[in-house]
C-alpha cells in the first residue's frame, strides 16, 4: 500500500493541537481523521481501516493508555504513537510495553513527527508483508502436505487393489466391505465425514496383508498355527502402514482392531465390548457378511439368509450386538439405488466347480473373520460341522 493512501487517526482532547498535528501530516499527503476523545476514536477505528493512530496520553475520562490497550486488543493491525506533554520515562516504558510503536514528547517538531510516522508505517508495511508471506508459505505447505497424503493414500489404495487382484476369490472384497460399511454408516446416521472415513477404512482394512508371505496367502489348504499367527499380523501391519499418513487416527484404529471379538477373544489386542472402536466393529460385521456371502475355494457363497443365521449365533461373542442388529435391519431394507448387498461383484466365481479347480484359492488368505465367526482361532468346537471346520481352519 502506498503511504499516501494509509489512513491516520489523530486523537487529542485539545482541538487546536489535534488540528495542527493533522494538518502537518496532511501536507505530507496522508489521509488524516481527527478525534478529541478516546471513545470517539475507538468508534472511528471500528468504521475505517486505519494504519496508524497518534494518541495523546492525557485526556479526560478515558486516557491514552486505555485507548492504547483497546487498540491493541481490537485492532492489532493499527500501530500507535503516543504523545504526551510530560517527560516521564516510566509512562513511556509503560506505553511501549502495552504495544505502542513509539512515544513522542509534545510539542513535537514537524520533521520529527513526520519522520516518526513514516518509520512506524514502514515497519508496519514490512510486518504485514512478512505476515502475508508466512501465511502464503503455510498455505503452500498445507496444500503440499495434503497432496502428498492423497498421493500416498492413492498408492496404498492401489496396493490394496493389486493385492486382491492376485486372488480370484477375494477380488473386490475390500470394495464390497467398504460399500456395506458405508451403507451401515448411513443407516446409523454417521456424519458425511465419518461415512467417508468408514469408506476408506473398508477399502484399506486388509492392506496389512501386503506383509503376509505369499505362500501363506495363497496356500490352498489349511494353515498351520504358525501360519495363522503370521496372517494375524496383517491387522497391526495395516495400522503401521496407515499411521504416518492417516489424517484421522480413527482410520488406523479401525484397521488395527477389525478382527477383535466382542467377547475379547479376537486379535490383535483382545479388546472387548465398547472398548473396540465403533469403526472397527462396523468393519468386523461387514467383513464377516461379505466373506460369508462370497464364494471361497472350499465352499460356495452362502445365501443372505444362511449368513444371517450364522452371524446371529455369534452375536455377543464374536459380533457386536448393536452394530450387527443394525446391519440386519439394513439388510431388510429395500435398496433400489445401490447394488444388492448380497451380490458380490465377483459373480463369475459363483460355481463351486470353478472354485475347486482354481489353483490359488485359500481359506487362509483372507484371515477373514468369517472363520473367526465359525470358530475362534485354535478353539474349534466338536459341535462344528465338517463345512464349518473347513471354513474355520486357522
Ligand atoms: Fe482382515
Amino acid at each position: 500500500m502506498n503511504e499516501q493512501t494509509e489512513r491516520l487517526l489523530v486523537v487529542d482532547d485539545e482541538p487546536a493541537v489535534c488540528r495542527v498535528t493533522a494538518q502537518r501530516l496532511e501536507r505530507k499527503g496522508y489521509d488524516v481523521t481527527m478525534a478529541t476523545d478516546a471513545t470517539g476514536a475507538l468508534d472511528l477505528l471500528a468504521q475505517k481501516g486505519f494504519a496508524l493512530a497518534l494518541v495523546d496520553m492525557r485526556m479526560p475520562e478515558k486516557d491514552g493508555l486505555w485507548l492504547l490497550k483497546q487498540i491493541w486488543r481490537y485492532h492489532p493491525g493499527v500501530c500507535v504513537i503516543m504523545l504526551t506533554a510530560v517527560a516521564d520515562v516510566r509512562t513511556a516504558v509503560d506505553c511501549l510495553r502495552q504495544g505502542a510503536t513509539d512515544y513522542l514528547l509534545k510539542p513535537v517538531p514537524g520533521d520529527v513527527l513526520t519522520l516518526t510516522v513514516e518509520r512506524a508505517l514502514r515497519e508496519r508495511r514490512m510486518k504485514l508483508e512478512l505476515e502475508r508471506y508466512q501465511k502464503h508459505l503455510e498455505e503452500k505447505v498445507q496444500e503440499q502436505a495434503r497432496r502428498i497424503r492423497q498421493l500416498y493414500l492413492g498408492s496404498v489404495r492401489s496396493l490394496a487393489i493389486s493385492l486382491e487382484a492376485k486372488d480370484h476369490y477375494t477380488r473386490g472384497h475390500s470394495e464390497r466391505v467398504a460399500e456395506f460399511a458405508v451403507r451401515l454408516a448411513q443407516h446409523l446416521g454417521l456424519s458425511k465425514a465419518d461415512t467417508g472415513l468408514v469408506d476408506l477404512a473398508g477399502l484399506l482394512h486388509d492392506i496389512g496383508k501386503i506383509g503376509v508371505r505369499e505362500e501363506v496367502l495363497n496356500k490352498p489348504g489349511r494353515l498351520t498355527s504358525e501360519e495363522f499367527e503370521h496372517v494375524k499380523l496383517h491387522a497391526a501391519l495395516g495400522a503401521q502402514i496407515l499411521e504416518p499418513i492417516a489424517e484421522d487416527p480413527r482410520l488406523v484404529k479401525a484397521v488395527l482392531h477389525h478382527h477383535e471379538n466382542w467377547d475379547g477373544t479376537g486379535y490383535p489386542h483382545g479388546l472387548a465390548g465398547e472398548a473396540i472402536p465403533l469403526l472397527a466393529r462396523m468393519l468386523k460385521v461387514t467383513d464377516v457378511y461379505e466373506a460369508l456371502t462370497s464364494n471361497r475355494p472350499y465352499r460356495p457363497a452362502r445365501s443372505p439368509e444362511e449368513a444371517h443365521g450364522i452371524m446371529e449365533e455369534e452375536i455377543g461373542t464374536v459380533l457386536p450386538p448393536e452394530v450387527t442388529t443394525a446391519f440386519f435391519a439394513l439388510l431388510a431394507e429395500p435398496s433400489p439405488a445401490a447394488a444388492p448387498l448380497s451380490a458380490p461383484a465377483d459373480s463369475e466365481a459363483a460355481s463351486p466347480a470353478v472354485a475347486n479347480t482354481s489353483p490359488t484359492p485359500s481359506a487362509s488368505k483372507d484371515a477373514s473373520p468369517q472363520r473367526k465367526v465359525l470358530a475362534p482361532a485354535g478353539a474349534q468346537t466338536p459341535a462344528q460341522t465338517e463345512k464349518e471346520k473347513t471354513d474355520a481352519q486357522p
